[in-house]
């Protein structure tokens, strides 16, 4: 482990840049998720690393059971409320499901589209080996490409389940293999959701891109969770890697319970709330 690193203590506009050299400097990379401005424009306010539009806001912000619906228009829609409110953060956005799968025609244009319409870092894209080509040419044309492996909410038909991921040899092995030959093809950082922790710690040590865990133990570059959970908004979902750092839904509900009884007792508005 790297000792005492360099944390910066002015604000800095991060880059891809940035987030390899921090895996250099043993400095750990932040990342949380957002999908509109306040949210956004407080992470940025505390010095977030990266800002991750992910395509959860299918769970968190539309209801949906998993993230396939998410449309490209949809992840356009939020990332550019997230945009502008960010003034140093690394914003990365999801390619969601079949926006980059069927050819890559598909993902050049989907991402590009990300790219210039928003006006991101970077596109972060799920699955191992087969999706190599697409991020040789993604990085060939200037989008950086932030990987994810592990447990991919995406093929979640697959696998029928959100259990931990690679937990056998030959599945720690394939997901060994898909980190290096996706550094290889240049992605500038990994995310390994829900996996053991020897094996996050293997791939963060066999691999020159930082890795981003969530759920895969504390070996990791850098950490990541969804704002939403760590927020205790989302109650019923009580995975052990999330940590809570508040409880927003009992202190919504209690605000707005005040807010009812205030109106109903005529209590609000007071004189001084009036014109
Ligand atoms: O969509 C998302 O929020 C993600 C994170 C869980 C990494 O992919």
């Amino acid at each position: 482990m790297k000792n005492n690193p360099e944390i910066p203590k002015k604000p800095r506009v991060v880059t891809t840049k940035t987030v390899t050299t921090m895996k250099k400097t043993g400095e750990k990379i932040v990342m949380l998720t957002a999908y509109d401005f306040l949210v956004a424009k407080y992470l940025d306010q505390v010095g977030t690393d990266i800002i991750l539009v992910g395509d959860s806001l299918g769970n968190v912000v539309h209801g949906y059971e998993t993230t396939l619906p998410v449309t490209v228009d949809d992840m356009i829609y939020h990332a550019k409320a997230v945009k502008r409110a960010v003034k140093n953060a690394l914003i990365v956005v999801d390619m969601p499901f079949m926006s980059f799968q069927a050819s890559l025609d598909d993902a050049i244009r989907n991402a590009g589209r990300i790219m210039k319409e928003v006006g991101v870092g970077a596109v972060k894209l799920e699955g191992g080996e087969y999706i190599a080509e697409i991020v040789k040419h993604l990085v060939k044309i200037g989008i950086p490409v932030m990987g994810h492996l592990g447990l991919t909410p995406q093929a979640i038909n697959k696998f029928g389940t959100y259990e931990v991921r690679a937990q056998t040899k030959e599945e720690a092995k394939t997901l060994l293999n898909d980190a290096r030959i996706l550094s290889e093809a240049g992605v500038f950082s990994i995310v390994l959701e829900k996996i053991p922790a020897a094996l996050a710690k293997e791939v963060t040590e066999s691999i020159p891109v930082p890795t981003i865990g969530i759920g895969a133990g504390p070996h990791c570059d850098g950490q990541v969770l969804v704002v939403y959970d760590m927020l205790g908004l989302t109650e019923e979902f009580k995975p052990r890697f999330v940590r809570r750092y508040t409880e927003l839904a009992e202190i919504m509900r209690t605000a707005f319970r005040g807010y009812i009884d205030d109106v109903k007792s005529q209590r609000f508005p007071t004189g001084k709330e009036s014109y």
